[in-house]
């Protein structure tokens, strides 16, 4: 009711690796064993592509690697592997492929394996060895094709309604669509798949979920598929899940009792990454709904670790992040994401158990921008209450940073758009129980609105001038009952437009909440002169007057808001209030009768029925 609500936005696991050593100690013991013993013939014979190589390939390459995937050729037949076969040796050694960023000993996580020594043995010798087909009749089937849903036929379907036209522009493209959900009632959702409409050019997508109009208004206004620019605030993740996609990703649907909400009349939003192909291309991405019958029985908590107030000197090489949290109770953790744009380096998030040993839950020594994935946990992580997560992201903001996208490399401030940085580390975690849930979500709401309002003091540093950063940001610390610092920016904003009602509106009611009575009548006055059909503004200025005590312009006001809207709750129980205080018991009671009588909220109802009571008290 005081201004537009804006919601804050954004977002043991060490498995001892024993594939590895077990490996190690075997190829130990056969050479000591080869001095002495002939080995069988399969043995020393050189892997072939049938037996050994396929099912690597097959299994972690071809979800990239076929026609319309996102991997450059498709690796999908005997022809096409041993091709490539000394390539496929050197990008698989040096763990450039598969992409899958994270140590090869952390998860381990769904869909994301990293290549085992023994694997890339296998490949290194099968090369070696003039890449041999072996018998056709041993190579495996590939796995289901793309176009059909991986995780099957979904319940909804919905796309972007008209294809976006990506020109051969010579730098990336940043489009926002919203896409209407046609539910028409709330329906629970355990995953969505998500197919780019033109893989070779989306590198990826960003997913949210607007309950509001603001995206579609966006959207709308520009006269092309989707428009470019920022999400709105309002655009979030479901209520404790993250949302996104990068190419060979299908993130698994989640156990039924943990599905999320989807409302009615909301939008899906999706960012797409773009990356021009040299020629005209027609982007139009589907998205596949995969519901649940019954509402989930958990709700996930989504925290997030990180930084709004990155502030990178030119040419500095070595930049540091860090954040930490401690668990107030017991909580499982079930999945992460790591988020930071180009000059971001190295990545690492811990968690330290109430014994005092630490654990590396999620490490990356060589970050790339372009593979942003969700690592979800093959075995859910229990975490005690007491532990502390951690994160430290590092940054090479030099001009020896080949992915630094600005060269000679100026001053890097937190931002959304690539050429800002980001630094942030979700995770998901699911409570035992629902008071437990409610106290950690009520802890991280605070937390991360404390740190959403760093990001827009670090706007404000670069554009002072802008009037959506103050108002959004003086929402925020409102919802943080910093009331004065609310104060400050909307004053800033009435400085930066004069003539807007709605500036002097949004003053005049933060200055009430300051218990700043007088200045408020003094800009909510001047907002209603703006604006003569203020309803908002008159039904505050008619509570601030009552506040002081004057009852009798109070009540004048607020009988000219009544005029203009007869059936405004707000307005109906501050008149009745206002009557109440002046002595007129009968209008008193008369209105708030009236106010029931429309069937306002229930919260308010009892609080209507209360003061009836006390109207009618002699
Ligand atoms: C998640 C999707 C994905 C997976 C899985 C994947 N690739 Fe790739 N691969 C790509 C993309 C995209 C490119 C092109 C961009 C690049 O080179 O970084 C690429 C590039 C390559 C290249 C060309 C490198 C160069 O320098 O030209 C080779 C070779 C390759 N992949 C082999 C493999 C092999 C072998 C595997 C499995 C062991 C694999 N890829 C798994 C997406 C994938």
């Amino acid at each position: 009711m005081l201004v537009a609500a804006v919601t804050p936005s954004n977002r043991s696991a060490r498995q001892p690796h024993t594939g590895v050593c077990r490996t190690a100690r075997r190829a130990l013991l056969m050479a000591l064993l080869a001095l002495w013993l002939p080995l069988p013939a399969s043995a020393q014979a050189a892997p072939t592509f049938s037996r050994d190589v396929a099912p690597i390939v097959f299994r972690s390459c071809a979800p990239c690697h076929r026609s319309g995937g996102p991997g450059p050729f498709p690796l999908t037949t005997y022809a096409e592997v041993r091709q490539r076969a000394t390539l496929i040796a050197t990008v698989t050694r040096s763990r450039y492929m598969p992409p899958w960023k994270v140590d090869a000993g952390l998860g381990p996580f769904v869909g994301q394996h990293p290549l085992t020594s023994a694997e890339l043995d296998t490949i290194d010798r099968w090369s070696h060895a003039g890449a041999p087909e072996g018998d056709p009749h041993e190579t495996p089937s590939l796995p289901p094709q793309p176009d059909g849903w991986l995780l099957g036929t979904p319940d909804l379907q919905v796309t972007v309604p008209e294809a976006f036209v990506l020109d051969p522009v010579p730098s990336d493209v940043f489009r926002i669509f919203a896409i209407r959900i046609p539910v028409t009632k709330r329906t629970y959702v355990r995953g969505i798949e998500f197919h780019p409409g033109n893989a070779r050019v989306v590198h990826h997508a960003n997913i949210r979920v607007d309950r509001t109009s603001n995206t579609r208004l966006l959207d709308a206004a520009d006269p092309l598929p989707g428009y470019e620019g920022l999400m709105p605030r309002s655009a979030e993740y479901p209520s404790g899940h993250f949302l996104g996609w990068t190419p060979g990703q299908v993130a698994p649907l989640v156990e039924p009792d943990l599905a999320w909400p989807l409302e009615p009349g909301s939008d899906l939003v999706v960012q797409l990454h773009l990356q021009p192909s040299g020629a005209v291309e027609r982007v139009q991405p589907t998205i596949g709904f995969y519901f649940s019958d019954e509402p989930p029985r958990r709700i996930p908590t989504v925290l997030r670790l990180g930084s709004q107030s990155i502030a990178i000197a030119p040419g500095d090489p070595h930049y540091v992040i860090r954040d930490a949290y401690t668990l107030p109770v017991d909580m499982t953790l079930l999945a992460m994401q790591p988020h930071a744009h180009y000059r971001a380096r190295e990545i690492r998030g811990t968690a330290t158990l109430p014994d005092g040993s630490t654990t590396t839950l999620m490490h990356i020594s060589d970050w790339d921008f372009r593979w942003q994935h969700v690592y979800r946990l093959e075995k859910p992580v229990p975490l005690p209450k007491g532990t502390r997560l951690a994160m430290e992201f590092t940054y090479d903001n030099s001009a020896d940073n080949v992915r630094n996208p600005v060269q000679p490399p100026g001053q890097v401030w937190w931002g959304q758009r690539s050429r800002d940085e980001m630094g942030d580390l979700w995770f998901q975690l699911v409570a035992n129980t629902d008071a437990d849930r409610r106290v950690i979500d009520a802890e991280i709401l605070q937390k991360m609105t404390a740190e959403d309002i760093r990001g827009y003091e670090t706007m404000l540093t670069v554009d002072p001038n802008d009037v959506e950063l103050h108002d959004d940001v003086a929402v925020l610390y409102l919802g943080l009952h910093r009331v004065t610092d609310a104060v400050a920016h909307f004053q800033a904003s009435v400085r930066l437009r004069p003539a807007s009602a709605t500036a002097q509106f949004n003053l005049g009611t933060a200055l009430m909440m300051a218990g700043q009575t007088a200045d408020a009548i003094v800009a909510l006055r001047t907002a209603i002169e703006r604006k003569p059909d203020y309803i908002l503004a008159r039904n505050n200025l008619g509570r601030a007057l009552l506040v002081q005590g004057n009852t009798g312009a109070a009540i004048a006001e607020l009988q000219e808001a009544l005029r203009l809207d007869p059936s405004d709750h707000s307005v109906l129980f501050n008149l009745a209030e206002a009557y109440a205080a002046a002595g007129f018991t009968n209008l008193a009671v008369a209105t708030a009768e009236r106010l029931l009588r429309l069937q306002p909220p229930e919260a308010l109802a009892d609080q209507v029925r209360r003061r009836l009571q006390q109207y009618r008290r002699p």
